[in-house]
């Protein structure tokens, strides 16, 4: 697939890692892509998905990395070759989960979490393109009981990642 030979890899460490997959090529703001690398470090991701691989050299992005990108796998997916990726991974066997309040999600807290998952992540302003929607398998919402309309997709992925690292660790 065309998608795949134009994103370079930057496969770090050989460790043993759960099949869980972070997408946040829809991701744009630096301190949350080196937020989220770090969590995703932190939780064992088998991968993190970018749209540019630059952003490890930014400041923003090590601020709040604070050196995950060292042990962190890392993949460059541009927007434009997104649904050609998440096609193919699709067709690896991964489970497609969209982060996002949808009006056909399914709540966080009953959610069973597929072991080979890959989670896309949307933007911070929009949240995930509908265009995007008849790909993804589940969608996956955070139940929240605020004023406020939604998480910063950090902490979101954050929640996520640990949910998913539990479920994982129970299932053993
Ligand atoms: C700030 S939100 C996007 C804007 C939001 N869709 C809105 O209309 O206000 C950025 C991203 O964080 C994640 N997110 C935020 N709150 C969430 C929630 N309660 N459940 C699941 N994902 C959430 C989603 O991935 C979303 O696309």
């Amino acid at each position: 697939m065309e998608a795949e030979l134009d994103c370079p890899i930057d496969t770090t460490t050989e460790k043993a890692r759960n099949s869980i997959i972070v997408v946040a090529s829809l991701v744009s703001k630096l301190h949350n892509l080196g937020g989220i690398c770090r969590t995703s470090e932190i939780f064992n991701a088998e991968l993190l998905v970018v749209s540019n691989l630059k952003v490890k050299d930014e400041m923003a992005f090590t601020g709040t990395s604070v050196t995950a990108e060292k042990w962190m796998p890392m993949r460059e997916v541009k927007e434009l070759d997104l649904i050609d990726y998440l096609t193919k991974m699709k067709a690896d066997g991964y489970s497609l989960v969209g982060i996002e309040q949808a009006t056909n999600s399914q709540s966080l807290d009953k959610f069973q979490f597929p072991k080979k998952a890959l989670l896309l992540l949307g933007k911070e302003k929009e949240g995930i393109p509908a265009s995007y929607l008849h790909l993804l398998d589940h969608i996956v919402e955070i139940p929240q009981f605020g004023v406020i309309r939604s998480l910063n997709v950090h902490v979101s992925a954050s929640l996520i990642l640990w949910e998913y690292t539990k479920q994982m660790v129970s299932a053993e």
